[in-house]
């Protein structure tokens, strides 16, 4: 039996449409890239969050000489904020890449799973906004729609 699955996402061409509550964020997660240590690849990657308590948190890529080192901007951030703010629920993230390559760049895989962890531990969706050079958008409700049959750790 063949099966297909549907991706939700919405998408435009500008950024300052969506909602104004999250212009500021949107604003600090562009400017944060220039904090990206990515000086083998010079693809410059920043990730912001919101806690539901109204704390912002932010991360960039860390990228070393030995490149299997090199870290992700988002699990960079999420490690952080596992680790400083462990009973705070994630409300949503934006992600940008400081390159203009004509759509928002998704997460790698790795970082899926990453986000869909804590997405899964707390129990409350994280909205993830992908934000390109250009200034367009995706918006996903949840990181779980950014990562289809996804690996569950309670099946461990
Ligand atoms: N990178 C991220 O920061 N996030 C992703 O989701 C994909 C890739 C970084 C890793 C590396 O420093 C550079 O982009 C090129 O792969």
């Amino acid at each position: 039996m063949k099966r297909s699955l549907t991706l939700n996402y919405e998408e435009g061409e500008n950024w300052k449409d969506l909602n104004e509550d999250l212009h500021a964020m949107i604003e600090e997660t562009i400017t944060f890239s220039k904090n990206a240590y990515a000086p083998y690849s010079n693809f410059k990657v920043s990730a912001g969050l919101t806690l539901e308590n109204g704390i912002k948190n932010f991360g960039t890529n860390v990228e070393n000489a030995s490149y299997p080192a090199s870290i992700c901007a988002e699990r960079t951030l999420i490690s952080h904020t596992v680790a400083n703010h462990p009973n705070d629920r994630i409300k949503t993230m934006v992600i940008y890449v400081d390159k203009a390559v004509g759509e928002p760049v998704p997460p790698c895989g790795i970082c899926r799973q990453t986000i869909l962890e804590i997405e899964l531990k707390q129990k409350s969706p994280i909205e993830i906004i992908l934000i390109s050079k250009e200034g367009n958008y995706k918006v996903f409700e949840k990181s779980a729609d950014l990562l289809p049959l996804y690996f569950d750790g309670s099946v461990l």
